[in-house]
């Protein structure tokens, strides 16, 4: 990302990571890393790629943003299968307690689970939002599973090294 996006994108997302609330994702695992560096990645997918194509992207990516603005105390009564379903509805609920959202924001969070969620992208935005936070989660799982299998390797090594003494 060039300079100048890198500054538009902070400049779009900053009064969002003020809140208290939204900077508490830092301690939420996520992906396996925080639920925080998850969002903001998914925020700049959407932003590279509405930007590019000359959508509504100051919008798209505040909403892409907020498509995780949960704690795991706000689904503590669910559990992992109704916790995934339910989630965008719980950051939708958040992210208007804090921000005026309209019809499409709104819509960008609430489906970015589509299908597993009931609600349906209505905009090529939302689309976007929703295939960015796949990829995304694709990628994030595949490097924590990485760093963990190789983190297994280190000890592996280290246990030999050590019972060869
Ligand atoms: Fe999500
Ligand atoms: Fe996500």
């Amino acid at each position: 990302m060039s300079i100048k996006k890198r500054d538009e994108f902070n400049h779009i997302i900053s009064d969002i990571l003020k809140i208290d609330k939204f900077s508490s994702l830092e301690n939420e695992l996520h992906h396996g890393i925080s639920r925080y560096h998850h969002c903001i990645r998914v925020a700049k997918g959407t932003y590279l790629i509405t930007k590019k194509m000359h959508m509504d992207y100051e919008r798209a990516t505040r909403a892409a943003l907020l498509h995780d603005f949960f704690t795991d105390d706000d689904t503590k009564a669910y559990d992992v299968k109704e916790t995934f379903k339910k989630h965008p509805d719980i950051a939708l609920i958040n992210a208007k307690k804090y921000f005026e959202l309209d019809a499409k924001q709104e819509n960008i969070i609430a489906s970015h689970m589509f299908p597993v969620c009931n609600v349906k992208p209505h905009c090529k935005e939302a689309w976007i939002t929703s295939c960015v936070d796949k990829v995304v989660a694709l990628y994030e799982m595949y490097r924590f599973k990485a760093s963990l299998v190789m983190g297994a390797w280190i000890l592996f090594i280290f246990n030999m090294i050590t019972i060869q003494k």
